[in-house]
């Protein structure tokens, strides 16, 4: 069964072709990086503009390259949320227009579901699992029992880590997205040398991430000549630190082996590195999604999709956009 999956979302238009929830036949993504890197961050009305202009080239890019017609596809998957409203706008007009015009059933997908599920497009962890979705948006821990089950156990208060390093590249003087420029110049500075806060919120499985980020801004403002190497290898440092104890500490209260990490931060290489190593020492597995499938892109949207539609969840034509969309309930316990 083929789904065509579509994420307008953010800054990325995307489109993919994804059988059985999980093989990629196409996955094509649009970057605007370099219309937002002048800004230090995304403009979003700039961001829907572009998608007007690329959604359609975008989508025909992913048929052309599976060799597909829309008489092929079951279902269309798009993100309706969470998301900047104008960007998600887009997705889901184009998504209604063609499931409209070409008799398509339509599918409703929760951008953070695509992110939880990303690893099925490369591998099978096994339920339960303890997700963790780390992005430009969102930070948050969930137990994941099943497709569609998904308890949040913890989220950020404040920033995303990923707007954290958004940020912190911001005010070091580079351009958007700041996490890769960071993690980059973070291997080549000390870790150690400016011991920066971790925050650690009692009674919750909860982060923050904005004492992070303004220490940093406080610390570059008194040390004006600090290595810029050296402030990103403490901030990545403090970053990991924070997410692979929360994780850890979660998956042993739910007494959980399998931890998978996903979204835009998760494309880390410290971040990556110490969850490997820590799961290993500690006889648990941790499931890292190929960094393509990290970042945003609509295999993952297509993937949750095909679950969708197979337990009957199809949109009408009144589906809106949301710009605020959780995934899962809540765990009151800590
Ligand atoms: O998942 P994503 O593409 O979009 C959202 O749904 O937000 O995540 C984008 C975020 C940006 O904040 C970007 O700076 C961050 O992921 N990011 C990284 C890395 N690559 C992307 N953060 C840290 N290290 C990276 N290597
Ligand atoms: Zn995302």
């Amino acid at each position: 069964m083929l789904i065509l999956g579509i994420d307008t979302s953010c800054d990325d238009t995307s489109a993919a072709i994804v059988e059985d929830g999980c093989r990629i036949v196409s996955n094509v993504v649009s970057s605007q990086n370099e219309i937002h890197t002048k800004y230090g961050g995304i403009v979003p009305e700039l961001a829907s503009r572009r998608h007007i202009e690329m959604i359609w080239p975008v989508v025909k890019e992913t048929m052309d390259k599976a060799g597909t017609n829309f008489k092929d596809i079951s279902a269309i998957a798009v993100t309706h949320g969470p998301g900047l409203i104008g960007s998600l706008l887009v997705g889901v007009c184009f998504a209604k227009s063609i499931s409209y015009s070409q008799k398509i059933p339509m599918v409703a997908v929760n951008h953070l579901e695509g992110h939880m599920i990303s690893i099925f497009l490369e591998n099978t962890p096994e339920f339960p699992f303890i997700g963790l979705v780390v992005s430009g948006g969102h930070t948050s821990i969930y137990l994941v029992e099943g497709f569609g089950q998904y308890t949040e156990i913890g989220r950020t208060r404040d920033d995303a880590a990923g707007e954290a390093y958004d940020k912190v590249a911001k005010l070091l003087g580079f351009g958007y997205p700041g996490g890769p420029i960071i993690d980059k110049l973070a291997s080549e500075g000390n870790p150690e040398a400016i011991a920066f806060p971790r925050s650690t919120l009692k009674e919750s499985h909860d982060f923050s991430f904005s004492g992070l980020k303004t220490s940093v801004l406080n610390y570059t403002k008194k040390h004006p000549d600090a290595k810029k190497e050296d402030i990103a290898a403490s901030f990545q440092e403090a970053v990991v630190d924070v997410l692979v104890n929360r994780v850890i500490e979660v998956a042993e209260i739910k007494g959980v082996k399998e931890v998978v990490l996903s979204g835009g931060v998760a494309a880390n290489s410290g971040l990556r590195e110490r969850i490997s190593q820590i799961t290993s020492e500690k006889g648990m597995k941790a499931y890292l999604p190929s960094l393509h499938l990290c970042t945003d892109n609509a295999a993952m949207v297509a993937a949750v999709g095909f679950h969708l539609f197979n337990r009957g969840e199809v949109a009408n034509y009144s589906l809106n956009p949301r710009a605020y969309l959780p995934l899962g309930s809540a765990d009151g316990q800590p």
